[in-house]
């Protein structure tokens, strides 16, 4: 039985993936999480309870304690999702987020090192590689040009994993993703944002002309893809994953009206985001092709999907709301 440290597990994508892991694989995981604003218990609710599964509530700069639950736990693989994870939030207050995502993967990667683990897995992102003009697509082999400081420190952290390869034989991975979307995402992001607003009869605050591009994946299919590489890939190798499905946001946010039956009449353009990236776009064909993945949702089907989970899941949705949600939802959007 494989002995896995997830970082960052009660968070949107981490969540999914313990609760993936929990429901489809013979493993033990240990979840090691800050429960920082990002953070909710109620993501691993009905899973908490699991013999399989040990929530600890700690910080990855912790050097004691990723070492003592690697060495009660027999940890064999570490999947780290811990982050900060929200563009706006790094151009407010960049510090913290090369607190946890450089340092706090420098602590780990040092740990893992001690113990000559099986994999260390990074869940890295799409945005380490800038932004594309209207043609192309991101493969492994373009260069790192990150823009803003999350996708800075970002890429900072990949290359400390490869480094760590590299001069100390460490046997990693290095995915990269592109948008996620689906339950349990808090409503920072643009998805459960413009779907609470609606619900809500508030403005839908869209960036700019609305015409930028992401590359949007359901989670559960990047969960799939993050399984297929820690149970088949070499080590060293890094992958691109993404959905193949490049939208506009003004379309995004124009199905979700629709879905939740409010009128366009409620979205507002405002002022732009700090150099904003126009389009993000990846090339998943090595995944797909040396490791077999494929995405299983189309967004057609993932959105309805969303957008139904976030309304049937009323009590989840104004919980998170509650609270601090208030004053940054002020501090971001007011006056823009
Ligand atoms: P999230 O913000 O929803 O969750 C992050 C989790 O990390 C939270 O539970 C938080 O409490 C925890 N955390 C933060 N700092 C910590 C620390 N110092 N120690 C321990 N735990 C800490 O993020 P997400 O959207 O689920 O993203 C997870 C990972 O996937 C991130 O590394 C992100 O860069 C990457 N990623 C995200 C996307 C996306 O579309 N959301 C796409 C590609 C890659
Ligand atoms: O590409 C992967 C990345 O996707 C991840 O690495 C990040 O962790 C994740 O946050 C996400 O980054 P984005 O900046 O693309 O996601 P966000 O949901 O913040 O924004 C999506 C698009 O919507 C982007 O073009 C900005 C726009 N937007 C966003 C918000 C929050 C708006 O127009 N209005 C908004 O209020």
């Amino acid at each position: 039985m494989r002995r896995i440290l997830v970082t960052g597990g009660a968070g949107f994508i981490g969540s999914n993936f313990v609760r993936m892991l929990l429901d489809e694989q013979d493993c033990f995981v240990v979840n090691l999480d800050k429960l920082t604003y990002a953070g909710n218990l109620e993501n691993l609710a009905g899973y908490l309870d699991s013999d399989r599964h040990k929530f600890v509530k700690g910080d990855i700069c912790d050097a004691g304690v990723v070492g003592s639950l690697m060495d009660e736990y027999k940890i064999d693989s570490i999947v780290n999702f811990a982050a900060e994870s929200h563009v706006d939030r790094s151009i407010t207050g960049p510090k913290i987020f090369i607190d946890t995502n450089v340092n706090g993967t420098l602590n780990l990667l040092l740990a893992a090192r001690d113990r000559k683990i099986e994999r260390f897995l990074q869940v890295s992102t799409d945005e380490v590689y800038g932004s594309l003009g209207s043609e192309g697509m991101f493969t492994e082999d373009t260069p790192l040009s990150p823009n803003s400081p999350y996708s800075a420190s970002k890429a900072a952290a990949d290359m400390l994993v490869s480094s760590f390869g590299h001069t100390f034989g460490l046997r990693y991975n290095i995915t990269r993703c592109s948008n996620n979307y689906g339950q349990f995402q808090f409503p920072e992001k643009m998805i459960p944002l413009m779907i609470n607003n609606a619900v809500n009869d508030k403005e839908l605050p869209v960036y700019g002309d609305g015409l930028h591009v992401r590359d949007w994946l359901y989670v559960y299919d990047h969960c799939t893809a993050l399984w297929k590489v820690l149970s088949e890939a070499e080590p060293g190798e890094v992958y691109n994953i993404g959905g193949c499905n490049e939208k506009a946001n003004l379309e995004v946010v124009r199905l979700i009206l629709d879905r939740v039956g409010k009128s366009e009449g409620l979205i507002k353009h405002v002022t732009d985001r700090p150099g904003h990236d126009r389009r993000y776009a990846i090339d998943a064909s090595k995944m797909m092709g040396q490791l077999g993945w494929k995405p299983s949702v189309t967004f057609e089907e993932g959105i309805v999907r969303t957008i139904d989970w976030y309304l049937e899941n009323e009590k989840w949705l104004s919980d998170v709301v509650s609270g601090d949600y208030q004053s940054y939802y002020d501090s971001m959007y007011s006056g823009r």
